[in-house]
């Protein structure tokens, strides 16, 4: 007699759920990883095309993309980062859109902009934030880089249009070369979390200030790029305290600053949020709730949880507790691209090797 999912080791992980339209063959999904393996300008690769079918394979249910940039201005992070800014770009996205879908896997679009965290981008020699604040750290050196990072421009109110505008005209290229959803990046430090984020936003005006003025940026994407794919089109956001260069930050204000977060992000109906934390399983402020519980009390959406899920333990209590819907794997992806299938058949997991990231972060022959 064949095996039931509910007979699986770990079961509730491969039940189906629904993230807008999009039913999902269980709740493992590949978190977004910046591998800067594409071309010089930035188009996806026949290499990366398998290396995101590998996942697909190894039967995680979504496949959500490394940051990409949507324009030929300020957006772009990373040199050999991918985009989506223009009609070369798109066209090679339907390689890797394609090899998903023949695994039977579903795929997300993660859409970035760097902001002052940029450390390569072929169009400008500049970078924008919310405000002229040097970031924090250095430049990450398995991206390529060294050294401090420069000191940004202030975003002029142009500028804060420019931006929402080239997330709104790239999503839209993202439904159109069949992805079948869409994550904007609003964390870990790059452009929208600066204008979260109290020490890299300094401003007066309506973007500045309280919370409520801080997570504006986020909200104004969120409305653009939903008017440009509609509806019915899968649209999440993901959030974060931890940036890459500051991993330990917290909101200042605790509990009150997730209350208006979530329920300001909510109100802009989204399919999903992802959270990540350095742990999603400890409490996000002084022992309360998770991040991702209380992004699951507050926005009342489906939540995809992030960071250190690699023990399938863990992760399923995550689920068991109601406190997300769907898991991301990063490091302990890059070591069992076929997780989701050991766990079913009760295999060990692997552990994540620092290795495979040396001497910098692009796809290595042996993840094809
Ligand atoms: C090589 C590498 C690249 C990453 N690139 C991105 C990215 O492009 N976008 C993003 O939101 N997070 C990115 N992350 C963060 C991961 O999505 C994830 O949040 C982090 O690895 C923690 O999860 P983990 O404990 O499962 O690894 C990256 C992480 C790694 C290791």
């Amino acid at each position: 007699m064949e095996k039931s999912s509910a007979q699986w080791p770990h079961a509730i992980l491969f039940d189906e759920p629904r993230l807008g339209r999009v039913t999902l063959k269980n709740r493992i999904a590949l978190a977004p990883m910046t591998r800067t393996s594409a071309t010089e300008d930035g188009r996806a690769t026949e290499d990366m095309a398998s290396y995101y079918a590998r996942f697909a394979r190894g039967c995680y249910s979504l496949i959500i993309t490394e940051g990409t940039y949507p324009d030929e201005e300020y957006s772009q992070g990373y040199r050999n980062q991918p985009g989506i800014a223009n009609d070369a770009q798109v066209q090679s996205w339907r390689n890797v859109v394609d090899a998903v879908h023949r695994e039977d896997g579903r795929i997300f679009m993660q859409l970035m902009h760097a902001g002052a965290l940029s450390q390569g981008n072929r169009f400008k020699d500049e970078t924008i934030a919310p405000s002229a604040v040097k970031p924090k750290g250095e430049q990450l050196p398995f991206y390529g880089g060294q050294g401090e990072f420069p000191l940004p421009r202030e975003m002029s109110k142009e500028d804060i249009e420019q931006v929402v505008r080239a997330f709104a005209d790239a999503a839209l290229r993202v439904k159109e070369v069949g992805f079948d959803g869409l994550e904007i990046h609003g964390a870990n430090g790059y452009l929208l979390d600066q204008f979260l984020t109290d020490y890299t936003n300094q401003r007066s005006d309506e973007y500045g200030g309280p919370i409520q003025n801080r997570v504006r940026l986020h909200v104004e994407v969120m409305e653009a790029v939903r008017r440009a794919v509609g509806q019915d089109y899968p649209l999440g956001i993901r959030i974060s305290q931890g940036k890459v260069n500051d991993y330990y930050h917290k909101w200042a204000g605790g509990e009150s600053d997730a209350t208006v977060i979530f329920e300001t992000i909510a109100k802009t109906s989204p399919d999903f949020i992802h959270i990540t934390e350095y742990d999603a399983t400890r409490p996000a402020f002084d022992g309360g709730e998770t991040l991702t519980g209380l992004a699951k009390r507050l926005a009342k959406v489906p939540v995809v949880a992030n960071g250190q899920l690699g023990a399938p333990e863990k992760a399923e209590a995550l689920i068991a507790s109601g406190e997300a819907d769907v898991i991301t794997l990063g490091k302990s992806a890059l070591a069992n691209p076929d997780w989701p299938k050991r766990v079913m058949e009760g295999e060990p997991i692997g552990e994540f090797d620092f290795s495979i990231l040396q001497p910098q972060a692009y796809i290595k022959e042996h993840e094809l």
